[in-house]
């Protein structure tokens, strides 16, 4: 009901009448007023006037659980949303709820105030503007595949920014999502598992999208989709259009378990293939030059010593001045 009256509004340039609402939708006056209360709860500005109804005032970059949810498209993925306006952290709230998720649900939010990053770090970002998102996944897969999954969404929302907004995006690997050298999304994937079974993981993402201004001290790493692209981003189209991307490869890869499929479009787009870098992996500093990335998805660089070894950790890049950014 809430989704029909919220369309008439939108459809409707001007007024329209509580009454006529009622009518084509069979309910009494007093039931459409309830409801526009819900709406105006919700966020949408509804005017109303005695003699003319009510008249919404458009705002296209409204996101919410109903905007969201119109727009997705996903076939078995997203049979639930928790969708709040200011939650701490998604993945935190993700993991209280985590046993009575289903693969595929969703926590969201529009203000996330204590956002955790990867290594311990913290996640900043305004409200209103961009994604924070945690997607829970439940598959009957070994830990080593999580790595993978881990992998792909980084691609897949590599795809979705082209999709949408025709320009290139990259990844340094393993998946922080890099437009004209600067970071525009972080994903942090968190697990829970018994010694030989996994039990869930959350796949928490964090998306610039429409963030405007970033500090003095982060501007020359960081971005948003709007800065880049210089027109603001309609957020529940590009999240709609990320699950459907993401679960198609989803259960695509589960059939084979198998990253090689998808290695040759990952490495056609990561950043540090052929660069010097400073590798954090197991507690060591290791430099060296990145060569290649593994049929399974780490990396295969070549150490001081001439030798290639094969590691997973945390990447800085050398500049051309030589320090590791
Ligand atoms: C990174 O350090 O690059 C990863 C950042 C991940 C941030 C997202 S925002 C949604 C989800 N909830 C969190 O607390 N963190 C992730």
């Amino acid at each position: 009901m809430l989704d029909k009256i919220l369309d008439m509004l939108k459809e409707e340039d001007g007024f329209i009448s509580g009454e006529q609402m009622a009518d084509v939708l069979n309910v009494s006056r007093n039931t459409i007023c309830k409801y526009i209360a819900k709406l105006r709860k919700m966020g949408y500005d509804i005017s109303s006037s005695t003699n003319k109804g009510y008249r919404l005032k458009l705002d296209n970059n409204k996101f919410n659980k109903l905007e969201l949810s119109k727009k997705i498209k996903t076939k078995n993925f997203v049979k639930n949303i928790y969708f709040f306006e200011d939650l701490d952290s998604t993945n935190e709230y993700a993991k209280t709820l985590a046993d009575k998720l289903e693969d595929g649900d969703i926590v969201v939010c529009n203000n996330q105030t204590n956002g955790k990053g990867r290594l311990d770090r913290s996640w900043h970002g305004s409200k209103d503007k961009n994604i924070y998102m945690s997607l829970i996944l439940k598959p009957n897969l070994e830990l080593m595949n999580v790595w993978q999954i881990t992998l792909l969404s980084g691609l897949l929302i590599c795809q979705t920014i082209e999709n949408i907004l025709g320009i290139k995006a990259y990844i340094k690997w393993p998946n922080d999502i890099i437009i004209n050298n600067k970071k525009v999304c972080g994903i942090l994937t968190e697990v829970s598992a018994q010694i030989d079974r996994l039990k869930y993981i959350i796949l928490g993402i964090g998306i610039n999208v429409n963030e405007d201004i970033f500090d003095d001290s982060i501007k020359d790493k960081a971005s948003s989709l709007y800065l880049e692209y210089g027109k603001e981003i309609d957020r529940n189209e590009f999240l709609a259009l990320f699950l459907q991307n993401f679960e198609e490869i989803y259960f695509e890869y589960l059939e084979n378990r198998d990253f090689k499929p998808y290695l040759e479009k990952y490495k056609s787009i990561c950043i540090n293939i052929g660069k010097e870098a400073r590798i954090f992996s197991n507690n060591k500093v290791i430099d060296g030059k990145i060569l290649d990335i593994s049929d399974l998805g780490h990396l295969i660089v070549e150490n001081e010593d001439g030798n290639n070894i094969i590691l997973s950790g945390e990447v800085s890049i050398r500049n051309k001045n030589g320090k590791y950014i």
